[in-house]
């Protein structure tokens, strides 16, 4: 159980509010539906907007409060999600089932971040999608001036490019932009932050 994310979900309010990441509802318009796997996923706002459309959602995270929150989320729009209670190495997936891997602001202590997303990759299917985004290196300096812009204070949590290259050796890379955006998710990430966005798709 994480506490220290269970701790800051232990409010009303969604921190990150109920509405999608706008980068990954722009994707995810554009694709046929399929099965999603959403890491790190915490109070369901990207699963629940698949589900709305009709992907079959599989979702984890590390807080159980971030899940009941998820589930809340999905009873009051309707539909249903799988959603597992898991730190990411007990996510158990030997076969290649996904159509689409989305990692949304799925930030990780710097010793874990490449391993993650190498122990994610062999559930994606051939010809299966990477959505990712995440704050930059670069987001260190808006939090200086702004205490609601959104992202780790550890910059190895943080991403650079070339540590997103490295992450999807071997895929695709359609889409990899750095780029500074003005977010308002929730109370959690608001203000203009620097990104990376990657689109990927496994070969
Ligand atoms: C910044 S939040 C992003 C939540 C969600 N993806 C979104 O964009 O609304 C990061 C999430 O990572 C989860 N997390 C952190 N470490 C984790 C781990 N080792 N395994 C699974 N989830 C983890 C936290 O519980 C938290 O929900």
């Amino acid at each position: 159980m994480n506490t220290d994310w269970n701790k800051r979900y232990s409010v009303e309010e969604y921190i990150y509010g109920k509405q999608p990441n706008h980068f990954f509802r722009t994707v995810m318009d554009t694709l046929s539906p399929g099965k999603i796997l959403l890491p790190a996923e915490g109070e369901g706002r990207n699963g629940v907007y698949a589900a709305c459309r009709k992907w079959d959602v599989t979702a984890f995270d590390s807080s159980s409060v971030a899940r009941q929150k998820a589930l809340e989320l999905a009873g009051e729009n309707g539909i249903g999600i799988n959603y597992h209670v898991c730190d990411y190495p007990d996510f158990n997936c030997h076969e290649s089932v996904f159509d689409v891997i989305a990692f949304i602001y799925a930030h990780l202590p710097e010793e874990q971040k490449h391993a993650c997303y190498k122990h994610l990759s062999p559930c994606l299917k051939i010809g299966g999608k990477v959505i990712f985004e995440a704050f930059s290196k670069n987001q260190q300096k808006y939090q200086l001036n702004n205490p609601q812009a959104g992202g780790p204070r550890d910059p190895g949590m943080l991403f650079s490019i070339e540590e997103v290259e490295e992450i999807f050796t071997g895929f695709h890379i359609l889409k990899l932009e750095e780029k500074d955006i003005c977010l308002s998710e929730g109370y959690g990430h608001i203000g203009t932050s620097s990104v990376i966005q990657c689109i990927a798709e496994k070969i």
